[in-house]
């Protein structure tokens, strides 16, 4: 089979790009598409060409493995490719289904007529790369769709369906059959011997923007938070104003200039490394992807508190029927109360029709009694957190629930083995680890247990992706491997700011590195009293000689739990969420250093990002050498979908690997001098540090 197949149906050449799975614009797609075009223009019998892609979809764009390589020789890079395929004087139709995204919608865009099949995504994601459109998409869609949605379309990086996309211009025909829709388009061209309209000539579209350059302007401004620390938005917006400002040709020029400037970067590597590592979390070495699941048609929940209402409408919202058993009527009603506010909320903002929002509640069923969930498919316990109540939980749903039913518990910190031994089949135990709020937060832990069953994992794996989670499998250990390595970090923070930092000081290096807040911020947001209960629960066990802070306690102590009482780390204005700095808590900090016999100093904001970042790399190398993550990939992929990492930075793993492990190393040696036990630094990192070698290497 040839990466791209031609067939003929009378006049018209019909060129199939042929790449599994997803139509890739590889080298070989390349050179086949130039030579199949190349045939048709020299064969006087063919009137038009159809371009199509087949499997699942048109074309999912360039083939992001060959990113960082040099190309083979007598390749057309596919900016040049579409270029000179635009050009042909027999007309080129675009068949397309499934998916057109970036490189394969700039291909769509270089044909002269575009039928798109209904369910079709199309759109221009290079963004979320760290890249642009560089094969003419920056030149051409603003032609077609106007310079502003151009512009959203692009730097947003979002896929759009038909609807939307025949409504701006990008799409001419939608039909239930596009290859034979493109057919008859082509056979109508050939026989009305109209001229193919290029995209390239249709200025019509930029007009506005030539009148009014300001757009541009209002457009960066409107984007700089989203925006900040990157590039490539603003490389796209540069390459937008060239279509407007410059003749085609030199706009294509300008934007190619635009994408190999970022193409090796930082920013597109790390990039690169998300999108191969999300799709990387699912495989398990030993769990191959033909390992038999169990089918997941009903679900029960166990406790209808914060997670288990949110778990709950993760399920309804899958369109999976679920049952939901608290242990009084009344606390019951309060969690069904809960569910169906959170619903009407999203209702009245738009985001969710009151059809929907019907349905959706119509699939949680309420009860009081375990019986209810004798035929539920799975289970997710979300009880309290003590041991005790989870082994009476397991207990009562061992005896109930049918054999293959999977039992898995939402525990943050207790030991799953010991809550599957609570039940005569382990094999069907898991941990199910959501974040919160669980309807919102698309991270899931799923914990392996040491007898939970292939099947189960392949299962609850499954389900990661049918429930719209991110599902990352992790080991049993304290605070598995998200909130593990987010101990640290916390820790060290507030070390900081009783040594001479302000909690503003530490979150803004923290932002301005690109998470979405820093860690006194997220306190206050997500609420101090939990965490504060948590270290009053575990106070006779910490040992005595290692360092605590007590800053955070007494924060609580003074009633201020955060965002919910307008005061915690900052103080809020009533309606509000911006923090502002509070004086009352500044002297609290000033008092608490004085009373730890500290000399505040000034702290720099290179000290604070290392002091904050590196342990919790160092906590991510224990995690790995104890084989509690897989992967380093797949710690990236808990700290970007739950913690906010930046994307942009790859994760801590390979953000690690992208300053070098020894620099890493030699900071932790120091810091383990300066500060003592907590942060002694690693083995594996000393030992791949000294190896000269990177997180990605270990296992390999
Ligand atoms: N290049 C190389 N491999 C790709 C790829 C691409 N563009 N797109 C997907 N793949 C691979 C995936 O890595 C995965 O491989 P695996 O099976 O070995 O893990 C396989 O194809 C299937 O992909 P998904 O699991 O993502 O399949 P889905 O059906 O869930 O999603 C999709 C389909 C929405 C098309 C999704 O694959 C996607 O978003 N792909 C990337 C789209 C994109 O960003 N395109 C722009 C590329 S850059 C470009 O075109 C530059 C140009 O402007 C010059
Ligand atoms: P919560 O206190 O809000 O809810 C627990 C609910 O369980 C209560 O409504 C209670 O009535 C019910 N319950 C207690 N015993 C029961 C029993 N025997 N049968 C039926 N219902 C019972 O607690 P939350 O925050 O929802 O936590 C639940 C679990 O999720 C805990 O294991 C916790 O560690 C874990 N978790 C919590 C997160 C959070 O941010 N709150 C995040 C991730 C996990």
């Amino acid at each position: 089979m040839s990466a791209v197949e031609t067939e003929r149906r009378g006049a018209v050449a019909i060129l199939k790009l042929n790449n599994p799975p997803v139509n890739g614009l590889g080298a070989a797609v390349r050179s086949g598409l130039q030579a199949a075009v190349k045939e048709g223009l020299a064969d006087e019998s063919v009137g038009a060409f159809v371009v199509a892609g087949s499997g699942r979809m048109f074309s999912a764009g360039a083939d992001i493995r060959e990113f960082g390589k040099a190309p083979p020789p007598d390749v057309p890079n596919l900016g040049d490719l579409i270029d000179e395929i635009e050009l042909s004087d027999k007309p080129l139709v675009a068949a397309v289904h499934g998916t057109a995204a970036g490189g394969g919608l700039e291909l769509a865009l270089g044909c002269h007529y575009r039928v798109v099949a209904p369910k079709t995504k199309v759109g221009l994601p290079e963004v979320t790369l760290g890249i642009l459109p560089g094969a003419g998409g920056t030149q051409r869609l603003p032609r077609l769709t106007g310079v502003e949605t151009a512009l959203k379309l692009i730097v947003e990086g979002r896929l759009i369906g038909v609807d939307e996309a025949k409504k701006y211009g990008i799409v001419d025909e939608i039909a239930d059959d596009p290859l034979e829709a493109a057919v008859a388009a082509a056979e109508r061209f050939i026989t009305s011997g109209d001229r193919p309209q290029r995209t390239r000539e249709r200025d019509a579209g930029l007009e506005a923007a030539k009148t009014d350059p300001s757009i541009f302007e209002v457009f960066r401004k409107g984007m700089a938070r989203r925006a900040r620390g990157l590039n490539a938005p603003y490389a796209c917006v540069r390459c937008i104003e060239a279509a407007v400002t410059m003749p085609f040709d030199e706009g294509r020029a300008f934007e190619h200039r635009e994408i190999m400037e970022l193409m090796n970067a930082d920013e597109a590597r790390s990039m690169r490394h998300a999108f191969f590592a999300e799709r990387e979390v699912a495989k398990i070495p030993d769990v191959p992807s033909d390992t038999p699941t169990h089918p997941i048609e009903t679900a029960g929940v166990i406790g209808c508190g914060t997670m288990g209402g949110g778990i709950a409408m993760v399920f309804a919202n899958a369109g999976i029927p679920v049952t939901v058993v608290e242990s009084t009527d009344e606390a019951l009603d309060a969690g069904l109360e809960k569910i169906r506010a959170n619903y009407a909320a999203t209702a009245s903002k738009g985001r969710l029709s009151e059809d929907e929002m019907n349905k959706r509640l119509g699939l949680i069923t309420g009860a009081t009694a375990y019986e209810a969930l004798a035929e539920a498919d799975i289970v997710v316990e979300a009880v309290f957190e003590e041991m005790g109540v989870k082994e009476e939980v397991f207990g009562r749903l061992d005896a109930i629930c049918k054999p293959d039913a999977i039992l898995a518990t939402n525990t943050s910190t207790l030991d799953v083995n010991q809550i599957a031994a609570a039940t005569s089949r382990p094999e069907q135990v898991v941990g199910t680890h959501f974040f919160s709020p669980a309807n919102v937060m698309r991270l899931l832990e799923n914990v392996r247990g040491e007898k939970s069953s292939k099947e189960v994992v392949a299962t609850v794996m499954k389900l990661a992706k049918t429930i719209g989670k991110v599902g990352v499998l992790v080991g049993v250990c304290d605070g598995f491997v998200g909130n593990r390595m987010l101990a640290p970090y916390l820790r060290e923070s507030v070390f900081l700011v009783e040594e001479g930092a302000l909690p503003h000081q530490v979150d803004k290096v923290i932002y301005d590195f690109g998470f979405p807040m820093g860690p006194f911020q997220m306190g206050d947001l997500a609420g101090l009293d939990v965490g504060w209960r948590i270290r009053k629960a575990k106070a006779a066990e910490r040992p005595n000689h290692l360092r605590y802070s007590s800053v955070a306690d007494q924060i609580c102590e003074m009633g201020r739990f955060g965002q919910k009482t307008s005061a915690g780390w900052y103080r809020y204005e009533p309606g509000n969420r911006n923090p502002i700095p509070d004086p009352e808590v500044e002297a609290l900090i000033m008092k608490a250093s004085e009373e730890a016999g500290i000399t505040r100093r000034e702290i720099s904001d290179e000290e604070i990002l290392e002091r904050c970042l590196f342990p919790l790399v160092n906590e991510g190398a224990r995690i790995l050498e104890e084989g509690m993550a897989l992967r380093s990939s797949d710690v990236d992929v808990v700290w970007m979908s739950g913690y906010g990492f930046p994307r942009h930075r790859g994760g801590p793993m390979f953000w690690a690997d992208t300053i070098g492990l020894k620099r890493i190393a030699d900071r932790m040696t120091e810091f383990h001098a300066e500060h003592g036990e907590l942060m002694t630094p690693a083995p594996l990192l000393l030992e791949l540090a000294a190896a000269g070698k990177s997180f990605a290497d270990f296992g390999k």
